[in-house]
């Protein structure tokens, strides 16, 4: 019998609070016997990691948001084919902090690339392969901004070449494009997505992602 992976995304805004419920869903999987890989996009290979320098690094380059979408693209082909796939073939629950829709939200809603270019290069890249759940943590923009400035402020002090902050440095109504993109991705695949309040507090959103993550699991044989 070939082991069943589960492939799991955490979407949404800057700040809205994916890395840290990606964080603790890991150890709870853990700790119920799960084995887990844990990744993220741009990046999760070494040389998808090298792809993710061109995107988020301040000196990483001017792209036009097509180019960016290739470059997201080209990245995720080597992530998943390298890494996911052969994970979820180990039986493996992958959790990814951020997967394509991540693109469609930033390079679609947010930068104007045509959706239906999206979804020609997702169909050629990634054939129907989806995440099995998806959760996307939606926050007010003003709050979810908030939030990632009081991590970066706290993180050592890096050369401006080193700051992932091509994105963030864009303007409020980007952010506020960004987030009604993802809301309307996820009214489009209701079955896949589970919307979540970010407003809520870290352990009301802790058991929100765990009780759906155990009755996906549950179907998952
Ligand atoms: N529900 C919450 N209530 C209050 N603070 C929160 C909540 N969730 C996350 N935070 C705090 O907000 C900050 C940002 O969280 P986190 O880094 O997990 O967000 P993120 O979605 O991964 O952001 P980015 O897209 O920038 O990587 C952290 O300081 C975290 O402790
Ligand atoms: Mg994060």
């Amino acid at each position: 019998m070939t082991a069943k992976g589960f492939f799991i995304s955490f979407e949404g805004g800057e700040g809205a609070g994916k890395t840290t419920q990606i964080k603790r869903l890991k150890d709870w999987l853990e700790s119920s016997g799960h084995a887990v890989i844990l990744t993220r996009e741009p990046g999760g290979t070494p040389e998808a990691e090298k792809i993710r320098d061109l995107l988020v690094k301040r000196d990483g380059g001017n792209w036009d948001g097509l180019t960016e979408l290739l470059l997201f693209f080209a990245a995720r082909r080597h992530h998943v084919e390298t890494l996911i796939k052969p994970a979820m073939a180990e039986g493996k629950v992958v959790i990814c902090d951020r997967f394509a829709d991540s693109t469609e939200a930033y390079q679609c809603f947010g930068h104007g690339v045509s959706t239906d270019i999206y979804a020609q290069i997702k169909t050629i890249v990634l054939g129907d392969f989806a995440p099995n759940l998806t959760f996307l943590l939606d926050v007010p923009v003003n709050i979810g901004l908030k939030r990632s400035k009081r991590v970066n402020d706290s993180t050592t002090v890096l050369s401006d070449a080193e700051v992932e902050d091509r994105f963030e440095r864009l303007d409020v109504s980007f952010h506020e494009k960004l987030r009604q993109g993802f809301l309307t991705i996820a009214a489009r695949e209701t079955n896949r997505f589970k919307v979540i309040d970010a407003l809520q507090s870290l352990d009301e959103i802790t058991t929100c992602i765990e009780n759906a993550v155990n009755d996906r699991l549950q179907d998952n044989v």
